[in-house]
């Protein structure tokens, strides 16, 4: 057995990543946007594995990468990427030099940063490749409408002293998740104007882009050059009531390693938080909320044994948990946290148990919690 199969074989749990429903989402991004997509795969991809989601994105025709840090992004490069990336997370005390050297895509927010990146680029020898990003009512990064027209004025400075080069401006939408056009109306209109002020300014932004996943899918108006999709790659519907086809890529497995009968009346777990009702069977599964299961789940979760619901019982601890069996499950069956199989909990359930989003849930799972690929 090769080193890699035999790590998957005792891992106490595995994240399955299928990549077939990776190409397909890209696919159904590209259909539905009818822009270029950037694939965004900060966070190691979502906790999918940056540089293999990469691969398979591209291949199904996603022409950028998106992720925050210049760390991510020199990763892709030195995974063998050579295709745009963009990297948003940018200040001045980011490795600029690093992320030049290697042709990364700087975001960049105000004149601090513009003028970090000139002054190491110019050191460096090198053009600078810089989208600006303007708040267009988010209040996270970007240029205030305010202070848009005096960054779009330094960068064209910047451009003429042959340091920078100004390929794009960007945004990021709010309430996308949101459908009907009066969710993103406003802030579509103050980036139209916004590339229009850099226009004037005397910059030619070949990208103008502010779509995320539901923009993508839901919202058509705001494609504008490219979509930037992190969820829907994963297969994640992000639209609030709609579901646009997407195939969710990640399953979440482990085993039943111990099973024990118990009286009526028995504890289980820490504080005894909850007490079987009659004579029961419990599983021990191998993984906890430090490896990324939420504790919220310990009152209502579910886990899927040979193709059967059944509860988690007591505090989830932080490598293990107990579920509430029958006579039916044996030790070593796999248990299925998450799944696509019709009945299988999904990371959209896990969320709404644990009162958060899907995004918080997927990028959650430690590196206890092997990565298995697979591809068609
Ligand atoms: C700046 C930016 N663009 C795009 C995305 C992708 O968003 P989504 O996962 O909703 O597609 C993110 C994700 O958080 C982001 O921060």
């Amino acid at each position: 057995m090769s080193p890699v199969a035999l790590a998957a074989r005792r891992a106490l749990a595995t994240r399955s990543v299928d990549h077939a429903a990776i190409a397909h989402n890209v696919r159904t991004l590209l259909a539905a946007s009818g822009r270029p997509v950037m694939a965004v795969v900060k966070a190691n991809g979502f906790g999918h594995g940056a540089r293999e989601v990469a691969a398979t994105a591209l291949a199904a025709g996603a022409t950028w990468l998106g992720v925050a840090t210049v760390d991510e992004a020199v990763d892709l490069r030195a995974g063998g990427f050579a295709c745009p990336v963009f990297a948003w997370l940018i200040d001045p005390w980011s490795d600029l030099e690093s992320a030049i050297t290697h042709g990364i895509t700087l975001s960049c927010s105000n004149v601090e940063t513009l003028g970090a990146i000139a002054q190491t680029a110019r050191r460096s020898g090198l053009v600078a490749r810089v989208h600006l990003e303007l708040d267009t009512g988010m209040a996270r990064g970007g240029a205030t409408p305010a202070a848009w027209p005096g960054l779009c004025l330094a960068a064209r400075d910047a451009e003429q002293a042959g340091s920078v080069t100004v390929d794009g401006v960007w945004s990021h939408l709010a309430l996308a998740s949101v459908p009907g056009a009066h969710s993103v109306a406003h802030p579509l209109s103050v980036l139209r104007a916004g590339a229009a002020v850099a226009t004037a300014a005397g910059l030619s932004p070949a990208h103008v882009h502010i779509a995320n996943s539901a923009g993508a899918l839901a919202h058509p108006d705001t494609a504008l050059t490219m979509v930037r999709a992190g969820a829907a790659v994963y297969g994640i519907e992000t639209v609030d009531g709609e579901t646009h086809g997407l195939r969710p890529a990640l399953r979440v497995t482990s085993r039943v390693t111990q099973l024990r009968d118990v009286a009526a009346g028995t504890g289980v777990g820490y504080h005894h938080s909850y007490r079987v009702a009659a004579t029961s069977r419990l599983a021990l599964v191998p993984i906890g909320y430090g490896d990324g299961v939420p504790r919220a789940l310990s009152r209502s979760g579910r886990v899927v044994i040979d193709g059967r619901s059944f509860p988690i019982r007591g505090a989830i601890s932080m490598d293990q948990l107990m579920v509430e069996v029958d006579a039916g499950v044996r030790l070593g069956d796999e248990v299925v946290l998450i799944g696509a199989n019709p009945g299988e909990p999904t990371v959209t359930e896990w969320a709404t148990l644990a009162g958060t989003i899907p995004h918080e849930v997927l990028t959650g799972f430690g590196s206890r919690v092997a990565l298995d690929h697979l591809r068609a």
